[in-house]
């Protein structure tokens, strides 16, 4: 088992610093990399985050330095977009962010602004976020009454505003098309792409840059440290350390600062310092790499490193860094049903096979857990999913495992209809006998 060594980097003030407050954050060093950024052009700072490498936390792992390049030259007013809505199941890294140490998140956000010439930025924290909320408004403004946020930053001419905005509790506005759809006062549903990619046509239909909070708590670090100094941690593919989330049956649940790449699932689950083995000595039954969303793994796929690019040939996603662990006392097809409820409770009901899909699954499945599950349901499931996100159930063997379909192909405009197909297909993939249990004997033998 390996523990990296790596120290970490946006998590060092969640327990005993302080970085709730400025004056705990300054004595910390807190907005020296704004100054030194200042002190640079642009370009400069852009180049460094490119040198970084540094991939997009909130789930499609894009590196932000190229992101941030694809606005198009020349076109302004630009905004900056912070995507604070974290609401996956599992997924619980960008809380203790926001709660813990806003001002970095802010000060990540203020270097951002200016690398790529933003002329406004907006924080859209989760409705639910009551503590985040209270907790990044108090900073705000402290930040502003200490000439760090407003009209000529530090004596630089350099000015910006940013704007906090609260969601009203819907996990789709953190698909970022529909954040911006609700940033403008319309009611969350994503946006086609193409057109509306956010760096050609986003909020206001301005050039747009939308970042995870995560991703952007990293910027302060990178800054003051040098790109370079980023990219060694971790592997060429898997830059830096990164916050997981681990939940479920494990000894010790908690979000967890390791170094990518170097670190695997197993050290996440077993080692002390992190996960600590699963509870009661139970044995792994199933596990979800990357978000409520991604397809699961299961106990072969254990020793396979924190890194993307390992993962997704795998057939699964690391996605927003949330891990969920289940032992052998879950049973498979109620963990299904759980997940299904969620992505279809949560669907915006723009494109039909997954507004009406997906309330289908759930009624479905809720059938065959109450004891009323017909002969063909499996198939049923299956089919319903496949017009949701088709392709061959199970996907032909890669290194030797049959896995579902994945990167899932979409009959919807965005990600969530799949997401909806992903447990189920998962959960009949490894745990068929399960279902045909409930199927037949109308309950299941985990209690
Ligand atoms: C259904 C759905 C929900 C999402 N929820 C979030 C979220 O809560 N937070 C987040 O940062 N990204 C979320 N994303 C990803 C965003 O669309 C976007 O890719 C991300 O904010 C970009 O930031 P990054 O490049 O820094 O990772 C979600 C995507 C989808 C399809
Ligand atoms: S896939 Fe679902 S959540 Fe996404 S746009 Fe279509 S209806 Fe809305």
């Amino acid at each position: 088992m390996a523990v990296s060594n790596a120290a970490p980097i946006i998590s060092t003030r969640f327990e005993g610093g302080d970085g709730r407050t400025l004056a705990g954050y300054e004595s910390a060093g807190g907005y020296t990399a704004l100054r030194k950024a200042l002190a640079m052009s642009p370009d400069a700072v852009l180049n460094e985050v490119k040198a970084a490498n540094l991939q997009g936390r909130g789930g499609a792992g894009f590196p932000a330095g190229a992101k941030w390049s694809f606005l198009p030259k020349d076109v302004f007013p630009r905004y900056f977009v912070v995507n604070g809505d974290e609401s996956e199941p599992g997924t619980c890294k960008d809380r203790p962010l926001m709660e813990e140490d806003p001002h970095q998140l802010l000060e990540g956000l203020l270097i951002s602004c200016y690398a790529v010439r933003a002329a406004q930025a907006f924080v859209y924290v989760r409705g639910e976020m009551a503590l985040a909320q209270e907790r990044l408004a108090t900073a705000l403004n402290e930040a502003y009454a200490a000439g760090y946020v407003g009209r000529d930053i530090m004596g630089t001419g350099w000015s910006i505003d940013v704007v906090l905005h609260w969601g009203a509790g819907a996990y789709i506005v953190g698909e970022e098309t529909a954040l911006i759809e609700s940033l403008e006062g319309q009611r969350g549903m994503p946006r086609l792409k193409p057109p509306y990619f956010p760096a050609a046509k986003g909020l206001y239909l301005q050039p747009t840059v939308v970042n995870n909070v995560e991703t952007l708590s990293n910027i302060p670090w990178i800054i003051l440290n040098g790109g370079a100094a980023f990219a060694d941690l971790g592997t060429e593919k898997a830059a830096g350390t990164r916050l997981f989330a681990l939940s479920g049956h494990v000894r010790r649940p908690g979000v967890y600062e390791v170094e990518m790449g170097t670190t695997t699932f197993r050290d996440l689950v077993e080692a002390p310092v992190y996960g600590g083995g699963m509870r009661h000595g139970n044995q792994l039954k199933a596990f979800i790499p990357g978000g409520a969303s991604a397809p699961w793994f299961y106990p072969e796929q254990l020793d396979l490193a924190l890194d993307a690019s390992v993962v997704g040939p795998a057939g699964s996603m690391l996605g927003s860094g949330a891990v969920v662990v289940m032992d052998d006392t879950t049973c498979a097809v109620r963990a299904a049903w759980r997940l299904v409820r969620f992505f279809a409770h949560e669907s915006c009901g723009k494109c039909t096979p997954c507004r009406e899909g997906g309330a289908w699954l759930e009624k479905i499945l809720r059938r065959i857990l109450d004891g009323h599950g017909r002969e063909d349901d499996i198939e049923l499931l299956l089919d319903v999913g496949d017009n949701i996100s088709p392709g061959p159930f199970p996907r032909p063997p890669l290194d030797g495992e049959p896995g579902v379909p994945f990167p899932f192909k979409q009959t919807t405009i965005c990600p969530l209809g799949p997401s909806t197909v992903s447990p189920i297909q998962s959960s009949i993939l490894r745990f068929r006998d399960e279902y045909l249990v409930h199927i037949k004997e109308g309950g299941c033998h985990h209690g």
